[in-house]
């Protein structure tokens, strides 16, 4: 785990943006070197915002940078960073769906690369039609991120069937859900592009912000046996994804949490476990299936493996 304090200096001794990238060969500190023989992914903390940010690095095993989803508006200047650390190429940058908490960052990034290169991004594109009639407050960023993405020249694909494999180095990025319009109740949520990362040694299953529907859907879907893994990100944030028995069903060996303090303390400003949120239900849940190891984004800067 790197702390704040480290990745600060690691990012000031480097620079941001362009400068950074022909010094990164030379100076890229150890710990964040990728792993022998697999993929490396790290966490990205909620270090700008106590918002709820959704983001998560690969570094494949000669060095390719993929990235899940792109946190919140703030965190843009920490995800560039890292990014500058890594290399300052992205070969593959999938979105989930374009809620504020997952492209807002990256959305900054299209509009101001510095330096940046990304050569490819995935997501399953909402229709007008769709995003037009549900949720109007987030139609102006929805709108705002498909002209920056079509503005940028990046090669852009957009997935609108499940089963999709994508092989980058080694290791396989294929999406197990796509969005679907005709789900009215918790819309965008539940049009999550739904992605399981394999290589020979590990996986992970990225569920973003799937709801009950989804949950259901991917259970009952041809891709279900690929659920389970051994990392999980938890759906929305660790509480109101899918359900109960979506977790019960699958099996997975550890959680990753995209979740800031007081969500993952249900704390609304009274204290522990008085706010409206169900998080402690599932944490207890977890207790109860025996996941022991828990990566919590409000707890820094996580390198899961
Ligand atoms: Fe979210």
């Amino acid at each position: 785990m790197i702390n704040r304090r480290d990745f600060f200096k690691y990012f000031l001794l480097l620079g941001a943006g362009a400068a950074a990238a022909p010094l990164v060969k030379v100076f890229t500190p150890p710990h964040i070197l990728p792993a022998k023989g697999s993929f490396s992914l790290w966490q990205i903390p909620l270090s700008q915002t106590p918002v709820q940010g959704n983001s998560y690095i690969f570094c494949t095993k000669t060095g390719k940078v993929v990235v899940m989803d792109g946190g919140v508006q703030r965190e843009a200047g920490y995800l560039r960073g890292f990014l500058g650390l890594l290399g300052n190429e992205v070969e593959a940058w999938f979105i989930s769906h374009p809620h504020l908490d997952h492209i807002g960052a990256f959305n900054e990034i299209l509009k101001k690369p510095d330096g940046l290169t990304i050569k490819a991004v995935y997501h399953s594109e909402l229709l007008p039609e769709f995003y037009k009639r549900v949720e109007p407050e987030h139609q102006n960023l929805t709108v705002e991120f498909y002209r920056n993405l079509k503005k940028s020249g990046i090669s852009v694909t957009d997935v609108t069937e499940p089963g999709v494999s994508i092989e980058i180095d080694g290791t396989t990025f294929k999406i197990l859900d796509v969005k679907d319009e005709s789900v009215t109740v918790n819309a965008y949520n539940n049009s999550s592009m739904v992605i399981r990362v394999e290589d020979a040694v590990r996986s992970v299953v990225f569920l973003a912000d799937a709801g009950i529907e989804q949950g259901n859907r991917l259970l009952h879907g041809p891709f279900s046996s690929e659920l389970n893994c051994d990392f999980l990100q938890m759906a929305h944030h660790g509480q109101k994804g899918v359900s109960l028995d979506f977790y019960r069903t699958i099996r997975f060996g550890a959680c990753l949490w995209p979740t800031p303090q007081w969500l993952w303390n249900n704390d609304a400003g009274k204290g522990y476990n008085t706010g409206p949120w169900e998080t402690i239900i599932v944490r207890n849940l977890m207790n109860e299936l025996g996941i022991k190891k828990h990566f919590i984004s409000w707890q820094g800067l996580s390198r899961i493996v």
